[in-house]
């Protein structure tokens, strides 16, 4: 059973108060957080600012402003390991600032006190599984000590706390598992944010709970396999079970939850939307290949056909549920065939958004040492004609739109007036005229006149 931290303050998530807090807490040096990365990181960083500030620290509105600076780090491609350590190779020539820096997250998890190495001026590396230990540490480094690491991984703790600073007004993440048990050939996640740990309902149900007192009507549930969750407390909840009581809170308008593994996608989760309208019309779905055999060698754990049983699952809802996904190209190994059978699941699906990657050789991953590696120009070819297709896809598929009127939530206003954006049920990006003055954090109903690949256009009805 996981053990859970308890940091035991009162804060009104995303609207902090920082007097009651601060009260008895020393005043501390100024902090500024830099997030790379998924909706974990974002959110981790949510947890760690509420806990800094919680300590006395207080929150800078620009690194320069900041006594230290922290970077919550990914590493999922190299590329973004790369974005990293350009951001930290900006302090090579400021090593005298006498800003202390520090590197968390996934990227620190993965290369731990190689960073120091590579950049003498960090002076803390810590992982997601020692966050809780992060003002013990950061003390030691205030004090004067230099190299202060937190990196233990094989845990079954899980980050919770109740000081979180949300960072967005709208929309509230929740974490209700952490870490990842599948062993995909090609991926970190194993090794930088350890084993699965889910968080017991019953401080699930809480928060979810405290979040909608707290006016937030739109909360997405996290997970790396958000679906594998298991309920560690007395009552044994099923993911779709957790999802029922979560769609259930009075004030929960929108519940949404990433990213689910297909291994796990069960009829049950489908019934759960079909029976819960809160629960949003969109599944994040990753098949990563279109090749049975390339989900093998991706020790993906399903075949090509398995998947479409699960697209034949969402597709016979009475809801007409988006499923998007997540596709690499260039895969070891992976043949023109292979490729072809991407393409072809594409035309069979007709996914409502693709995230479409090149393979990325990552350090301590099986996939690492596999042979025929598939060069880089021929990667960019496949992903250019695969962003075509979906292109095509797309196009059409919100062609099928016009003139129907769907609800969103407002989350964002254009530069012209009168023009407004936000998100259909199924995710859907809507672009939209209104004559009304001020409309964000709404729930308007839009009728769609435009289509194109990437979003839809329409007016408010009134
Ligand atoms: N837990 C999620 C995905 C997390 S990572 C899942 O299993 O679906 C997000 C996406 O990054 C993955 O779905 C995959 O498409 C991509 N990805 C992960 N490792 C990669 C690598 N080494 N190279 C290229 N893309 C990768
Ligand atoms: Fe990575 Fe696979 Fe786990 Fe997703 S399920 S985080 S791709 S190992
Ligand atoms: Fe990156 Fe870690 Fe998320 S590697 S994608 S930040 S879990």
């Amino acid at each position: 059973m996981s053990r859970h931290f308890d940091i035991g303050l009162e804060t009104l998530a995303g609207r902090a108060v920082a007097a009651s807090v601060d009260a008895g807490a020393p005043a501390r040096g100024t902090f500024y957080i830099e997030t790379f990365g998924c909706q974990m990181n974002d959110h981790d960083t949510e947890k760690v600012a509420g806990l800094l500030l919680s300590r006395g620290y207080r929150q800078a509105d620009s690194p320069a402003a900041a006594s230290f600076l922290l970077y919550n780090t990914c590493s999922i491609r190299e590329k973004a390991a790369q974005k990293v350590f350009s951001r930290l190779g900006e302090y090579r020539e400021q090593p005298d600032s006498g800003r202390m820096i520090g590197v968390i997250g996934c990227l620190a998890q993965q290369e731990g006190e190689d960073i120091f190495a590579r950049s003498p001026w960090v002076g803390l590396v810590c992982g997601s599984a020692s966050y809780h230990k992060l003002p013990e540490l950061l003390a030691r480094v205030e004090a004067g000590e230099r190299r202060v690491t937190g990196l233990e991984s094989d845990t079954d703790e899980t980050f919770e706390t109740e000081l979180t600073r949300r960072d967005n007004p709208l929309r509230a993440y929740l974490t209700i598992i952490e870490g990842c048990d599948k062993a995909c050939s090609y991926c970190v996640v194993p090794f930088t944010r350890g084993p699965e740990r889910s968080r017991t309902s019953e401080a699930v149900l809480e928060e979810a709970r405290q979040l909608a007192g707290l006016g937030y009507t739109e909360i997405q549930l996290l997970g790396q396999t958000v679906n594998s969750y298991c309920d560690p407390g007395p009552r044994g909840l099923r993911f779709s079970q957790l999802l029922r009581e979560v769609a259930e809170i009075p004030g929960v308008r929108r519940l949404r939850f990433t990213t689910s593994h297909p291994r796990e996608f069960t009829p049950d989760i489908v019934a759960a939307i079909d029976a819960h309208p809160a629960i949003c019309e969109h599944v994040h779905l990753p098949v990563q290949s279109g090749s049975t055999r390339v989900l093998e060698e991706m020790q993906r754990g399903y075949t090509r056909q398995e998947y479409l049983e699960k697209v034949a699952i969402l597709r016979a809802a009475q809801r007409e549920i988006s499923i998007t996904t997540d596709l690499i190209v260039g895969f070891p190994g992976e043949s023109e065939a292979d490729f072809e059978a991407t393409l072809t699941l594409m035309d069979e699906v007709r996914f409502d958004a693709v995230f479409a990657f090149k393979y990325s050789p990552r350090p301590n991953t099986p996939s690492l040492r596999m042979a025929d590696a598939i060069p880089e120009e021929e990667k960019s070819r496949r992903l250019a004609v695969l962003l075509e297709k979906q292109r095509q896809i797309q196009t059409a598929r919100h062609e099928t739109f016009l003139g129907r009127t769907f609800e969103v939530l407002v989350s964002g206003k254009a530069r012209q007036e009168k023009q407004w954006a936000g998100n259909t049920s199924g995710y859907r990006l809507l672009n939209f005229t209104s004559p009304l003055p001020d409309l964000l954090g709404q729930y308007i109903q839009v009728r769609v006149t435009g289509a194109g690949a990437n979003s839809l256009t329409g007016e408010q009805v009134i």
